[in-house]
């Protein structure tokens, strides 16, 4: 795979329908390599330096043909058919003929060159944009704040209270938010270590902590997964959406004007669309996880790849066919950049979630800390599980005849 395959991948994946560069190898013009005998030429570099595609089967191929070399026993004999250049060529391009004795997958990929791409993403774009993603959406949340501020209860509190989420729907909510922040934390440090706490208390104070970080994270994954399969098995009914959703969207759930309920079952729209954001980011990044934790065990992006090019997915905006071989290594690196992308995107609309959960919101922590909610709070924000929670006690109530 080529540096320039790799980051038209990486822009597929971070959903950035925008090929990398406008140029294909149909653009770029036919070169006549007869002066150099068939060798890369200055035009060929002038071409890739302008990010132009140049087709390079012409080096991919020349691998060499051991059958034209003279034999040892004559004269002039050469040791083998195949010059230097051309064993590196091949080694380059995987298509070497590799014995090694080593048994792990890896072991037989001598040279990979797509690290310098993957590299240069990850210490470029992925912390720039990643690092204004979160940025920004704090801003947003403190200019929301300044602008609404706390999104009172507008009635007078009852003083009855309703129980809205049971201690066992309450410990699997806190493990996985528990377990979230706790990767959420570990994980950056990770990525923005070198950048930002190298310089502030040196390689030797950091080595601890990046290593002390690396085994929590590892190790608490667990903590989030089995945190997400129990709030899907306890959610996941609740949060089909139905046609109060439209309503709801309609006048912004009445974040953004006081006095304005819309009516909502247990979970509104926006609670819809945090829990669906929750499941497919968070099953997504547990699945990139568990594929860096076990280097080169659960490579998944050939598959990936190869059923996306069924659906004609990224042919349709204009990436062509996705490489279905990967190198071993090549699986580990975007593991590694899909599951960081994924985690910038989970951590902004956390960030969301978690102010509306807590100072955003008057009443709404409750929910989550004792579990009960006053009986107004329930009316204005959830008005239809009310009624539905009262008259199942009415009903409950009411002696057998
Ligand atoms: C750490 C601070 C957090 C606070 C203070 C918090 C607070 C809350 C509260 C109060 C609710 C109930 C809302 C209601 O009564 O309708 C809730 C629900 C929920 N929380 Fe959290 N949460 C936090 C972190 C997280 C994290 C890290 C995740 C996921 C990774 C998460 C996922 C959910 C989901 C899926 C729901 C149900 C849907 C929804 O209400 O949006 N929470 N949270």
């Amino acid at each position: 795979m080529t540096p320039r395959t790799f980051l038209s991948l990486i822009a597929m994946l971070a959903l950035m329908a925008v090929p990398l560069s406008p140029a294909t190898a149909q653009d770029a013009p036919v070169i006549d390599r007869s002066a150099t005998g068939g060798a890369t030429t200055l035009e060929d570099i002038l071409l890739r330096q302008q990010g132009i595609k140049v087709d390079n089967t012409y080096r991919r191929d020349a691998t060499g043909n051991p059958e034209l070399a003279a034999p040892i026993q004559d004269q002039l004999g050469t040791l083998g058919g195949v010059s230097q250049s051309e064993d590196w060529q091949a080694l380059r391009y995987n298509t070497a003929d590799v014995t090694v004795s080593s048994r792990v997958p890896a072991a037989e990929v001598i040279m990979q060159d797509s690290g310098m791409a993957w590299q240069k993403f990850r210490s470029g774009p992925l912390l720039t944009y990643g690092g204004w993603l979160l940025a920004g959406m704090l801003g947003l949340l403190v200019l929301f704040y300044l602008v609404r501020g706390r999104i009172r209860i507008d009635g007078e509190l009852s003083g009855r209270k309703i129980l809205r989420f049971p201690a066992v729907e309450r410990f699997a909510h806190w493990l996985l938010a528990g377990s979230f922040v706790v990767l959420g934390i570990t994980g950056l440090i990770q990525l923005f270590g070198r950048y930002f706490i190298i310089p502030l208390i040196g390689h030797e104070t950091y080595a601890p902590v990046a290593i002390a970080g690396k085994w929590v994270h590892n190790n608490v994954s667990w903590a989030f997964m089995v945190g997400l399969v129990l709030v899907t098995v306890f959610w996941i009914a609740h949060n089909i959406p139905n046609k109060h959703d439209l309503k709801w969207l309609a006048v912004g759930g009445g974040l953004f004007s006081k006095g304005v309920h819309p009516p909502a079952k247990k979970f509104n729209a926006g609670q819809k669309l945090i829990f669906w954001a929750v499941i497919v980011l968070g099953f997504s990044i547990s699945a990139s996880g568990l594929s860096l934790l076990f280097p080169f065990e659960l490579p998944m992006f050939a598959v990936t790849f190869e059923k996306l090019n069924a659906l004609g997915l990224p042919q349709l905006i204009g990436l062509g066919e996705l490489p279905t071989t990967l190198a071993p290594h090549a699986e580990m690196q975007l593991a590694q950049l899909w599951h960081a992308i994924v985690a910038f995107l989970f951590i902004a609309i956390i960030f969301a979630h978690i102010y509306l959960g807590s100072v955003g919101m008057q009443g709404a922590f409750d929910a989550m800390g004792s579990g009960e909610v006053d009986e107004q709070w329930a009316k204005e924000h959830h008005g239809l599980w009310l009624a539905e929670v009262k008259a199942k006690s009415a009903k409950s109530a009411t002696p057998a005849e």
